[in-house]
């Protein structure tokens, strides 16, 4: 279809811009121009079909621009239309090959075929996140790295961790309920959240070597550098354009956290002991039997941080959002859930929350697991094929492309989650059920090298956000039309975002 429209443009052109006065080398020129065009038109769609070959997916691509329309407004529908076209599926933006694979089985073969396929952050990424941050490592290097990284997450660290997080979530809370009792109206929780996401993060990675005036701040720059992340940008960052700001907050904020990886090396090097992700870097730099690399400047140590913020802001608030959602639309599993912190807790809710606690709130983690399963915050990650990679016998996705491994497909599949769209936690307390004994389809945080390190963390501050929410306070979801669908600002998010009528547990 798409040639025969061009060839009608051609046509038309020739019969209504070639009047008889105009001199032939203008109209050899005109044709010679035409017929270039054309014929790398033509090009551009014998390659999408020749790499295409049999997968499902358009015919033809739309010259130049493909399916860029479709990329600014991306809905669930459209997603799942795409993913049920097939366990492989093609289609094409700006001339980038892109190969979708919506089955269990292929998401997972590319996020554990290193030597195939690697990350690839959309466009503007590295612009943005600075193209010397250890993210876009590979292969050994990456390996090496994030071999430090991983003892950030210990055990151990994340209790120094869960103090902190209680003690902020706590701080918003109160808020949350002083501007209630000003205004008792349902309201969106999207940005309070958000900020309280923030603040968490910001002081479980810096503690209180970033001062308490540029926490907000901080907080308003990253949502520049979340709002820079489209698939397409302006391809200069002039002044004024998105990535242009989002490159000017992240120097705003890589100023704050080089300060504060300095406070810590001082602080440590004092004797104090870590309260933060960064003294416990420091600490365990220190520590005698400690074999792995000690030369970490301020501005790596600050770069690391700022990957984590930029990783998890997002990803965290449209968890905790949707947590929110979930337990305020099934008040019988959030009378479940109190029930279980009344038994663990004792009662007494103003006492700080410790890992021994969380590890016995094992309904709550159901809760976290299941919110998380039903609307997952990262629904696929872009990887790019460094190579020809023959994922199956028939098809080799050409080197180059772009491979899209989904994860919504798996996170919904009725054979192992029976009725996929129910919030039912209980399949997670049946040892022997069919969520638990297949742990392949859960690709929430990925699967393989790149899997996402901070996972631990992150179940553990959505389910202390719930835990402290469900003791503290009552809320009433105010359900509109736009409740249940999905607005995805790259992470996924109710489209209303989340009206909660809060009020003090009990007074409502
Ligand atoms: C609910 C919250 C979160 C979700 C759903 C989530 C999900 C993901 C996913 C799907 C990936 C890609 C995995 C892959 O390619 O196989 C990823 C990677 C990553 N995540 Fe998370 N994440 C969350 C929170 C966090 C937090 C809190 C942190 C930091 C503390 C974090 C840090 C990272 C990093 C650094 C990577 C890249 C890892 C690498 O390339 O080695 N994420 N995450």
């Amino acid at each position: 279809m798409g040639l025969d429209v061009h060839a009608d443009m051609l046509y038309n052109a020739s019969s209504s811009y070639a009047p008889s006065s105009v001199p032939v080398t203008t109209l050899s020129w005109f044709y010679t121009t035409v017929g270039i065009i054309g014929g790398l038109l033509a090009l551009e769609q014998a390659v999408y079909r020749y790499k295409k070959r049999h997968l499902p997916g358009a015919n033809w691509t739309i010259p130049l621009i493909g399916k860029f329309a479709d990329s600014m407004s991306p809905s669930m529908e459209g997603y799942q239309k795409q993913w049920d076209s097939g366990p492989l599926s093609v289609i094409s933006v700006f001339n980038i090959f892109i190969v979708m694979a919506s089955s269990n089985q292929y998401a997972r073969k590319i996020l554990n075929s290193p030597m195939y396929a690697e990350p690839a952050l959309v466009h503007s990424g590295k612009q943005v996140i600075g193209s010397d941050n250890w993210v876009f490592l590979t292969g050994k290097d990456h390996v090496e790295y994030r071999k430090v990284l991983n003892l950030l997450f210990t055990r151990k660290a994340l209790g120094i961790y869960l103090g902190l997080q209680d003690s902020v979530a706590r701080k918003h809370f109160t808020q949350w309920l002083n501007s209630a009792a000003a205004d008792p109206s349902a309201k969106p929780i999207m940005m309070t959240a958000r900020q309280a996401n923030m603040e968490t993060s910001l002081r479980v990675f810096c503690g209180y070597h970033i001062p308490e005036t540029a926490v907000d701040e901080i907080n308003d720059k990253y949502w520049l550098i979340t709002q820079s992340l489209e698939l397409v940008n302006f391809p200069l960052p002039l002044p004024g354009t998105k990535v242009y700001k989002a490159i000017q907050a992240r120097k705003f904020v890589m100023h704050w956290l080089e300060l504060a990886a300095s406070k810590s090396k001082l602080a440590m090097a004092d004797g104090g002991a870590p309260e933060c992700m960064m003294d416990e870097w420091v600490s365990i730099m220190a520590e005698p039997g400690y074999k792995g690399r000690k030369d970490f400047s301020n501005y790596e140590m600050a770069q690391v941080v700022f990957s984590f913020l930029f990783a998890s802001q997002d990803a965290m608030s449209s968890g905790v959002i949707y947590g929110f959602q979930h337990l305020a639309d099934h008040p019988d599993i959030l009378e479940k859930v109190r029930q279980e912190q009344d038994r663990v807790r004792m009662g007494n809710y103003q006492a700080p929350m410790t890992l021994e606690m969380l590890d016995e709130m094992v309904y709550l983690q159901a809760v976290v697991k299941e919110s998380l399963r039903v609307k997952p915050p990262v629904t696929m990650v872009p990887y790019r094929c460094k190579k020809a990679f023959p994922i199956n016998e028939n098809y080799t996705v050409p080197a180059g492309s772009m491979v899209i491994p989904s994860f919504y497909n798996s996170l919904h599949d009725p054979e192992v989650y029976p009725q996929p769209d129910k919030f039912y936690p209980e399949r997670w307390l049946d040892s022997k059920g069919s969520a638990k004994s297949n742990a392949q389809n859960y690709l929430v945080f990925g699967s393989g090298p790149h899997k996402c390190i901070g996972l631990e963390y992150a179940q553990m501050s959505i389910a202390l956000m719930l835990a402290n929410a469900a003791v503290l306070m009552d809320f009433e979801h105010e359900i509109t039309p736009l409740s249940s669908k999905v607005e995805i600002i790259a992470t996924l998010f109710p489209k209303d975002g989340c009206r909660l009528k809060l009020s003090p547990r009990g007074q409502a």
